[in-house]
């Protein structure tokens, strides 16, 4: 009788903290700087010599996962960052300062052509495989070349399959600074936080032409509420930046949500995928009365990205945490899903895999931003890829 009663009491407390433990974001890569692969011992003297490669200026934003790959790109904010898009292998068991391999290779990364990978913050990667590139960091340190999306196809070794050039009133080829991107379809939504013209960018791949909707809810918010990130106070102001759109089956409808939020302020708004494609709604700026603002949340954001369930987790930059709000509840239901103090210190971009986990990255990105913070190389963790097992797949997939 009391075997039994200590038994399931044990079983109990098993289980809860079974339910507890998945629940865990772990850190599953971490480096101190960033290092690439190179082809030659000669090769990687000669980018040290030259200023090509400044180890201390390198940082990662974007992550996405497909098949044994693990997508991360490294955006030129300040000089010596040789390659803009690459790669660690998924399943490795080296955890710490993993090289990082250009792809789809060091001569896409050459950026003396203006064809080739400049400056990428961001990407994401359809059912099919194709990977759609946003090229469009044109801030100071950078490249004369235009903004662009190029889709490379990762069947096929990252051959270009396509490329659209932005003109220069969607994104500024000096300003821009494309930072995320959602596909819907033959739809693509990025975000440009450009310091000068930040706003929401529509790109028909079908019609092969982009516009830009601007509107005050993708400024950043006046006083907004301050924070520190590691004792140094965030002082940029930083406009429009994650971007998420809910799962086709959500609703049962085409008309699908996507939602923002610029990362000063901690507003959170949404826009109907109707409303954006509709090309008469921008010419008369009516889309702007369809913006609505959804809640405030528990703090100032970066990357978001929803699931196929519509759990939509966001990261809390103020807060070295994230968040999960599921949209077919109240928005006041949201709840940190996990906060770290020590180690979460600006959680940035996630991306989800097709059997069900997160992945994170976490980066100190707003010490590369700032230019009056002076970079230095220690043995101090500051980049990590974190790993949580949500059960589910990407916005993209039924
Ligand atoms: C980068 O990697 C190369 C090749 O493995 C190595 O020789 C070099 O010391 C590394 N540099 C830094 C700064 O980690
Ligand atoms: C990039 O291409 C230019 C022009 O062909 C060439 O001079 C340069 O050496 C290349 N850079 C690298 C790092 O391969
Ligand atoms: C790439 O491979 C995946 C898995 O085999 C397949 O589903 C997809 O259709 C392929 N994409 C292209 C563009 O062929
Ligand atoms: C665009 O929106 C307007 C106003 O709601 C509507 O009348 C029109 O049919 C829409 N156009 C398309 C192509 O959906
Ligand atoms: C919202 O949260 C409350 C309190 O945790 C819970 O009781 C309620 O079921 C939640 N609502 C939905 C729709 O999940
Ligand atoms: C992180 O710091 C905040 C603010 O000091 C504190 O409220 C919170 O409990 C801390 N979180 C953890 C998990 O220690
Ligand atoms: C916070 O992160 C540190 C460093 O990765 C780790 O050792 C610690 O266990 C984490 N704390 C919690 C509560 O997860």
């Amino acid at each position: 009788m009391y075997l039994i009663f200590w038994t399931l009491l044990l079983l109990c407390i098993l289980n809860s903290q079974k339910v507890c433990c998945r629940e865990l974001f772990e850190v599953e890569f971490e480096w101190s700087h960033i290092n690439y692969s190179w082809p030659s011992n000669l090769e990687y003297l000669e980018a040290s010599a030259k200023g090509k490669y400044i180890p201390e200026n390198v940082v990662f934003t974007g992550i996405k996962v497909y098949r044994d790959k693990l997508f991360l790109t490294t955006p030129k904010y300040r000089p010596g960052v040789p390659a803009t898009l690459t790669y660690i292998p998924l399943r490795s068991n080296k955890k710490v300062n993993q090289p990082l391999i250009p792809y789809p290779d060091w001569e896409m990364n050459n950026d003396s052509y203006c064809g080739h990978l400049q400056s990428v913050q961001s990407m994401e990667i359809d059912p099919q495989g194709i990977m759609w590139v946003i090229d469009g960091v044109r801030i100071q340190y950078n490249t004369n070349c235009p903004c662009k999306l190029l889709l490379l196809d990762l069947n096929n070794s990252g051959k270009v399959i396509h490329e659209y050039v932005f003109p220069n009133e969607v994104c500024l080829g000096n300003g821009a600074f494309l930072n995320d991107i959602v596909l819907d379809g033959d739809h693509a939504y990025m975000t440009d936080n450009s310091y000068i013209d930040p706003g929401l960018i529509v790109y028909s791949k079908k019609a092969n032409q982009a516009w830009k909707l601007r509107d005050r809810s993708m400024f950043p918010e006046e006083n907004a509420p301050k924070f520190s990130v590691d004792g140094t106070p965030v002082t940029l102001k930083v406009a429009i930046d994650g971007i998420a759109l809910s799962p086709k089956t959500v609703g049962r409808s085409v008309d699908r949500t996507l939602y923002y939020s610029p990362v000063t302020g901690y507003d959170l708004f949404s826009i109907q995928t109707s409303v954006l494609k509709n090309f008469s709604l921008f010419q008369n700026a009516k889309f702007r009365d369809k913006i609505k603002l959804i809640g405030r949340k528990q703090g100032a954001t970066d990357g978001m990205m929803m699931d196929n369930v519509g759990n939509l987790f966001y990261t809390l930059v103020s807060h070295n945490a994230v968040g999960r709000w599921n949209i077919k509840t109240p928005f006041n239901n949201a709840t940190i899903l996990y906060q770290n103090n020590s180690s979460m210190i600006w959680p940035d971009t996630f991306g989800i895999t097709q059997n069900g986990y997160l992945y994170m990255t976490s980066n100190y990105v707003s010490n590369y931003l700032d230019p009056n913070v002076e970079l230095k190389l220690s043995s101090t963790i500051k980049f990590r890829v974190w790993k949580f097992h949500s059960g589910t797949m990407s916005y993209m997939y039924d």
